[in-house]
């Protein structure tokens, strides 16, 4: 059995991930406030088979409740560092005191870093640390007081933590905006115009908390190793997209989460990536498309062998399906060669942009000539399959365990 501690798992994305954990036999060590709310959730889950899922009623914006955490709590495979505040009082923030953005900054910045100190002695060899940041780490959101650089700042130290500690695997997931209680308050108050945030989405449409968890649920897992050190943003596509004109809204609804993987592998040796494809697709299924031709580019011909397999993938798919490309890491050449990988990589944004009310996602993983495929067989399972439907327009770069942490 494996254990998780999930912090703010008492409502939106933190219950949605226990859910899940818990329904894959995970013992959850549920962490959050709201201890009634707290209760209800974990009389919701299933019973992992030996020892229960334990509840923790703290408050994490004070270290010294913190500092309590790991009594009682058991030897741990995962962190989710979830719990997070908005702040929705729409005060300007060069007119907030100290005080007013102490609360926010204790708990979305510094609660995350003392739990990793508190339960550090109880992570097993090899475990995961998960932050939740947001998009909102990524582009400065204004009038929501210290909400942004409050997850700025913990993208930057999750990817220190990654460097400091190599033995654990560390990630943080930059979730777009998610329909959860948050957003709903947010919404109610005035401080959030759902028409206008759709808009600059180019899946059309707000995540479920349930594709969060599963996100969490990934990162959680040994097989994110390639990822340790790095922001994983599943958000529509939103952190691509330049905000030109209005998108479209989307044409096509969301399928479910689970459904298998039905995987056609082109433009290369399937063979080595041929574990990545689940049972074979009978019925309903969720198609997807991997191809490796980019990565047997020429010099100087990336951006066009990442446009050759989008067009062979938009013939073939019209709509509701995955392609994800692998490309060659960056390679530090002659000069007037830098502007390929960037051309490539904002091509495959732009790919994500157009397509996304479709339902048609684009995604790529750079990855280093020495990495043997089975590293990155279960990454690829997430990218390309239905649980990951809010993750578009992303290049991620992928490294090896001992390479985690380098720049
Ligand atoms: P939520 O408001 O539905 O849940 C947050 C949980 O944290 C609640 O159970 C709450 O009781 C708990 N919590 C709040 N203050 C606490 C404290 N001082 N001590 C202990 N627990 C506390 O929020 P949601 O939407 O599920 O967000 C979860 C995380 O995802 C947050 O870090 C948020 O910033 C982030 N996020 C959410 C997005 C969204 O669109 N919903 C978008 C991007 C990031």
């Amino acid at each position: 059995m494996q254990t998780v501690l999930i912090t703010g798992a008492a409502s939106g994305i933190g219950r949605e991930t226990a859910r899940l954990f818990a329904s894959a036999g995970w013992q959850c060590v549920l962490v959050d406030h709201n201890e009634p709310a707290l209760q209800q959730v974990a009389h919701s889950l299933p019973a992992p088979a030996s020892a229960p899922h334990v509840l923790r009623s703290i408050d994490l914006t004070d270290a010294g409740q913190i500092a309590s955490l790991a009594d009682g709590t058991p030897a741990l495979d995962a962190i989710v560092n979830n719990a997070g505040i908005s702040d929705a009082s729409n005060i300007p923030i060069a007119e907030q005191s100290p005080q007013q953005m102490g609360r926010l900054l204790a708990l979305n910045l510094a609660a995350p870093a003392a739990v990793v100190d508190a339960c550090g002695a109880q992570l097993k060899p090899g475990a995961r640390i998960v932050n939740v940041a947001s998009g909102a780490g990524l582009h400065a959101i204004p009038w929501r007081g210290a909400y942004s650089p409050s997850k700025a700042g913990l993208i930057a130290q999750t990817l220190a933590l990654a460097k400091a500690h190599p033995q654990w695997c560390v990630t943080v997931l930059c979730p777009g905006f998610v329909r959860t209680e948050l957003v709903d308050a947010l919404i109610h108050a005035g401080r959030l115009k759902p028409e206008g945030a759709l808009a600059k989405i180019p899946l059309g449409r707000m995540a479920q908390p349930q594709e969060m968890a599963q996100a969490l649920y990934f990162l959680a897992s040994p097989g994110a190793a390639p990822l340790s050190g790095q922001a994983l943003p599943v958000n529509g596509g939103s952190s691509v997209y330049g905000g030109s004109q209005a998108l479209p809204p989307p044409s096509v609804g969301v399928q479910p989460l689970d459904l298998p993987l039905q995987l056609e592998i082109c433009g290369g040796d399937a063979a080595p990536w041929a574990a990545v494809a689940q049972a074979p697709a009978e019925g309903a299924h969720y198609a997807a498309r991997l191809d490796l031709s980019p990565l047997h580019a020429p010099a100087g011909g990336l951006l066009q062998a990442v446009h050759a397999a989008a067009v062979e993938f938009a013939a073939r798919y019209p709509q509701q399906a995955s392609l994800t490309l692998l490309l060659p890491s960056a390679q530090h050449g002659r000069w007037q060669s830098a502007g390929d990988g960037a051309a490539a990589r904002m091509l495959i944004a732009t790919l994500a942009c157009e397509w996304g009310s479709r339902g048609l996602r684009i995604n790529a993983l750079e990855v280093a000539a020495a990495m043997a495929p089975q590293e990155l067989h279960a990454l690829l399972r997430y990218t390309c399959g239905s649980a990951a439907q809010f993750l578009t327009g992303q290049t991620l770069v992928c490294r090896s365990p001992a390479q985690a942490g380098s720049p």
